[in-house]
């Protein structure tokens, strides 16, 4: 085992303080022993969070793809790197070895550079959970293209929005996708994304579901005809450390999403860093991430960590829910995984269905538990520790975000305790902090404030594809020299932090990060809303669920309610995806303002959360009025 995986506490503790106090030979250390370059670096670090500028590595020269897969295959070859477990419990899975992957991402990769993609390229990519989507991401970093995954859930107007803002020239995509017994029309959304965008030269169609699609001449291929012509052997690209190597969109405060952008060398280190000490893997160990690749957990840790690890990852097509709710324990039972990683709102859901879904699998090949994307309420985590874990398996609680690239705040699994809802502590090179409302950095242990991280590390996103001025504002405006985080935190007596949510004007559902600004505007394009405001509320099972407040235009009567919220929910869907559709709709006559006009989001917070003795003085609106006909108005449960 390498020395940068702690085995032992006092052996975490030694990784922070050396890490701490001497960052940069730290990860000089690491990365010259644990990764192949094709040259070293000059610099390990220069950086200036104030613009902000960081670099990491500079000088150095690699390709991912070469430490993902290429130096495994004299070692580890024939070793399975992916389990693609399919959506239909009946088709068979595919065992892909370190070989198969190097075949079928170079011929991949040809097959790319034959239809013209080259270096520096933005490709977009959107397809369903399948082993072409993960050789697609490969062969886009072994040809030095820029991937810019799109979630396959998200609609065609979303979908346009991101290769436009990215000017993407080509699209990989699939006829279709299944997702439990539905299939999603991918091709067919594509299609409707590709009437407002000229810069896709090319589209690349994988045949995955069989339904009918159209191709367009001269624009669409088929993936099998192209794949089957490639060569297996395609030379990986020198890139430098600081090229980009991904782009991936989340969702902002403004309407717009933000194409954060990663690069290649110290994303690489990171994620291997951070994959291999958190999950504590072991050769031979079956892990399995249940995310989609259309997000950061993904890229992260289905994708680069675990390959670059030389680990097997699991990739699954489907949905928890089918055939049945026991799917995933199946599956479980079925590959003897290891080291399982979800999501708190997959747990409260299975947690909510009978125990027999459980119970009728062997989950004793578990050694490991972790979850990630929103906090972890008390009794979906002791579920999870009881019924899951049988009280044997410890669970890292992973606190990250697509911007940082990996996991920053989390226990070690077996080494460093867990406590349930806290992420517990940082990783070795990643320095938290806390803010008051001044701006100021709260010095005592024991406190809450606003979660910001003082010092680089080297998965931190570098700007925001386009957009550097936004980069800065939003992250590094608000604590000048410190990346915020948008995250409140509490942190006890001995360091260990508990996340307690955003603070910004992000709402998390079912995992999902959603902009209320984006559904505004998707909302307010109906020809009879006059205005809207979208706040998020608890819920359940998805952790937080989205509350519309919505004015009407012209004239109205409770009549028309069921219909506009029909409409509402179309659009939204349409607009943005399903996952922001609103749970609730509340049609109201006036939204509580300031006196110069702003909507006061936080009453209208408080009232979609039942907390109507936390209101504030309301007195001093320009409308008081419209505050207890919300009220009398609102929607509960
Ligand atoms: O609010 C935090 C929450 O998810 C946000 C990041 O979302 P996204 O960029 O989509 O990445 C999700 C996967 C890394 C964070 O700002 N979050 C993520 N993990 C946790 C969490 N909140 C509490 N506990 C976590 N473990």
């Amino acid at each position: 085992m390498s020395q940068f995986v702690a085995q032992s506490k006092t052996q975490y503790d030694g990784l922070y303080e050396e890490s701490i106090k001497n960052p940069e030979k730290f990860w000089s250390d690491f990365a010259e022993n644990e990764f192949i370059w094709q040259k070293k670096w000059d610099k390990i670090l220069d950086f200036d969070l104030r613009k902000p500028s960081i670099k990491w590595f500079e000088g150095a020269q690699l390709n991912i793809t070469e430490n993902c897969i290429d130096r495994h295959l004299d070692t580890i070859g024939d070793q399975t790197a992916i389990i693609f477990e399919p959506n239909n419990p009946n088709e068979a899975p595919q065992h892909i070895s370190y070989c198969d992957l190097a075949i079928n991402v170079n011929k991949t990769a040809n097959m790319l550079k034959a239809l013209g993609a080259k270096k520096g390229d933005r490709i977009c990519i959107y397809m369903p959970m399948t082993p072409e989507l993960a050789y697609t991401v490969l062969a886009c970093a072994r040809i030095g293209a820029i991937h810019s995954v799109v979630f396959a859930g998200f609609s065609s107007k979303s979908l346009s929005d991101r290769i436009l803002d990215a000017q993407c020239t080509m699209l990989v995509t699939a006829d279709g996708g299944y997702r439990g017994q539905k299939i999603t029309p991918l091709k067919e959304i594509a299609d409707q994304a590709l009437e407002n965008t000229d810069c896709i030269k090319q589209v690349v169609v994988l045949k995955r579901t069989g339904i009918n699609i159209t191709m367009q001449e001269g624009r669409d291929v088929w993936w099998h005809n192209e794949f089957n012509k490639a060569n297996d052997e395609c030379p990986a690209e020198v890139m430098d450390a600081e090229d980009m190597l991904f782009i991936l969109y989340t969702s902002g405060s403004t309407g717009k999403p933000k194409g954060m952008v990663h690069t290649c060398a110290g994303y690489m280190v990171y994620t291997n860093f951070s994959f291999r000490n958190v999950f504590q893997y072991q050769q031979g160990d079956v892990y399995w991430c249940t995310a989609d690749i259309g997000w950061i957990t993904g890229h992260s840790y289905i994708l680069y960590g675990p390959l670059s690890a030389g680990a097997t990852t699991l990739m699954f097509e489907g949905v928890p829910s089918y055939p049945d709710m026991g799917r995933f324990w199946q599956i479980i039972e079925k590959h003897k995984v290891n080291i399982f990683y979800t999501a708190p709102t997959a747990i409260r859901a299975l947690a909510s269905c009978d125990l027999s879904f459980v119970n009728s699998y062997n989950l004793s090949s578990l050694k490991t538990l972790g979850t990630v994307g929103e906090p972890i309420n008390l009794e979906a985590w002791q579920w999870y520790d009881e019924h899951i874990g049988k009280k044997e398996c410890p669970i890292v609680d992973t606190w990250w975000q697509t911007e940082t690239g990996g996991i920053m705040i989390s226990s070690i699994a077996g080494v460093t305790e867990d406590i349930p809802t806290f992420a517990t502590l940082p990783l070795p090179g990643i320095q938290p902090c806390l803010m008051d409302d001044s701006g100021n950095e709260i010095q005592e242990k024991e406190s809450e404030g606003k979660l910001c991280i003082k010092y680089p590390w080297p998965s931190m996103a570098r700007t925001i594809y386009g957009d550097h001025q936004r980069f800065k504002e939003t992250y590094y405006n608000t604590f000048e020299g410190n990346y915020f985080t948008g995250d409140g935190a509490k942190r006890d007596k001995n360091g260990n932090y508990r996340i307690t949510g955003r603070v910004d004007d992000i709402v998390i559902v079912s995992g999902h990060n959603l902009g209320t600004a984006e559904i505004e505007n998707a909302i307010n394009e109906h020809p009879r809303v006059a205005e809207s405001a979208v706040v998020g509320y608890p819920h359940s099972i998805k952790g937080n669920a989205i509350y519309a407040y919505i004015t009407p235009r012209g004239e109205f009567d409770d009549s028309a309610i069921p219909s506009l919220q029909k409409e509402i929910n179309e659009l939204v869907s349409g607009t943005i995806g399903p996952i922001s559709k609103p749970d609730k709709i509340q049609f109201t006559n006036g939204l509580p303002k300031t006196r110069s006009g702003k909507i006061m989001r936080r009453i209208l917070r408080k009232i979609a959360e039942n907390e109507l003795d936390k209101l504030g003085d309301t007195s001093t609106l320009l409308n008081p009025e419209c505050v207890q006909e919300i009220i009398d108005g609102r929607l509960t449960d």
